[in-house]
């Protein structure tokens, strides 16, 4: 049995991406493991969040999480800012962690745009925090969308440094657990965007909070193309949808994905039953299955909210828990180091 650490900032409320990306995944494979889950808000402010918004972005993500199945009497759900022991951590990563290595990170190139001088320094070292968060519990598996894969594989190099340098094994490189139709949900507008919650259209993209009527709207203004819907002749052998014909209808097989995701077929076979059929159509299965699956949910959550005091009882309760894990390793990850005990 391993142990898993995942987490989702604060900075919107959570999208369809964030949903079949991730926390889906991880209500699923909270029976098999021991789980952690972090409401990263010390990430949230790499960037300026309004204080009054974060604090309320903070609850509705642990709602979020609540509603979608995350079991707390198993699992454990924490805000990172209740820990103290992932900024001690990151500040020792920070120096183990290269300039070069931080300088390929491809989310830093895009968060930071073109005034890169003028980003924090926290959204620099974001990745090392992140590292932080995951080696600090000695967490073994890190479930999340594939956005986050080149972060993943920097922390398996500053363990592995780490380990090298101090001559230590404390720190475990983590496995991503990255998959499924749904592991980089795109924009509804823009096939070639992922969907993102810094997108300015709220059009981009479904909220788990969006209502049937909403979902309805943006499903139906979701862009796609005047042909119907592909068969079973754009895909490979293995199943995929070959990479020439993603190319050409990235918007559709978008959606199509989504469909396989939310109704938990392969993609494949979704391919195969909507074959030939209307887009419109197709529009209006999906807006019904979003719907059903979402709808629950944002419910679950809109009551958990008018309760702000059940919320942050899971989150203090949570947080006592990861504290009491990560704080006897971050002791000997000092003591390695050389540090003398407090
Ligand atoms: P964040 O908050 O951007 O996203 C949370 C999770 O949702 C996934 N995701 C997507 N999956 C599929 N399609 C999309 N369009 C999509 N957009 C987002 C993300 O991959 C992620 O799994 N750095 C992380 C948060 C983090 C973290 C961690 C994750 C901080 N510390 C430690 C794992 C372990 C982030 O910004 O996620």
């Amino acid at each position: 049995k391993g142990r898993i650490f995942s987490g989702v900032q604060p900075t919107h409320t959570l999208h369809l991406g964030n949903y079949l990306g991730a926390v889906r995944n991880w209500v699923r494979m909270q029976k098999e493991y021991e789980c952690i889950f972090c409401v990263v808000d010390m990430h949230a402010i790499t960037v300026f969040q309004d204080p009054a918004e974060l604090t309320k972005n903070t609850r509705e993500v642990t709602a979020a999480f609540m509603a979608s199945g995350i079991d707390v009497s198993h699992s454990i759900i924490f805000a990172q800012s209740q820990n103290r022991v992932h900024a001690q951590l990151a500040w020792i990563l920070n120096c183990v962690a290269r300039v070069g290595w931080l300088n390929r990170m491809t989310q830093f190139k895009e968060k930071a745009g073109k005034d890169r001088e003028n980003a924090s320094v926290g959204l620099y070292t974001y990745p090392v925090l992140m590292a932080a968060d995951i080696l600090g519990y000695q967490a073994t598996h890190v479930p999340v969308g594939e956005d986050q894969k080149q972060h993943l594989e920097l922390a398996r190099d500053i363990a592995q440094k780490f380990n090298t340098d101090f001559g230590s094994d404390l720190l475990v490189p983590p496995n991503p657990v990255i998959g499924g139709p749904a592991a980089r949900v795109m924009s509804l507008r823009d096939g070639a965007k992922k969907m993102s919650k810094s997108d300015p259209s709220d059009y981009s993209r479904i909220n788990m909070t969006d209502d049937a009527d909403t979902i309805a709207l943006k499903l139906r203004k979701a862009k796609t193309d005047p042909e119907a819907l592909p068969g079973p002749e754009v895909l490979d052998e293995k199943g995929q949808v070959k990479a020439e014909e993603d190319a050409k209808r990235p918007e559709a097989y978008n959606l199509l994905a989504i469909y396989a995701a939310l109704s938990d077929k392969e993609l494949a076979q979704v391919i195969t039953e909507t074959a030939g059929k209307e887009f419109s159509a197709f529009k209006r299965d999906l807006t019904d299955l979003a719907v059903s699956v979402l709808g629950p949910i944002g419910g679950e959550m809109k009551r958990l909210l008018d309760h702000p005091a059940e919320v942050d009882a899971v989150l203090k309760a949570g947080a006592e828990k990861a504290r009491a894990i990560s704080e006897p390793i971050l002791k000997k990850i000092e003591n390695a180091v050389g540090f003398l005990s407090a």
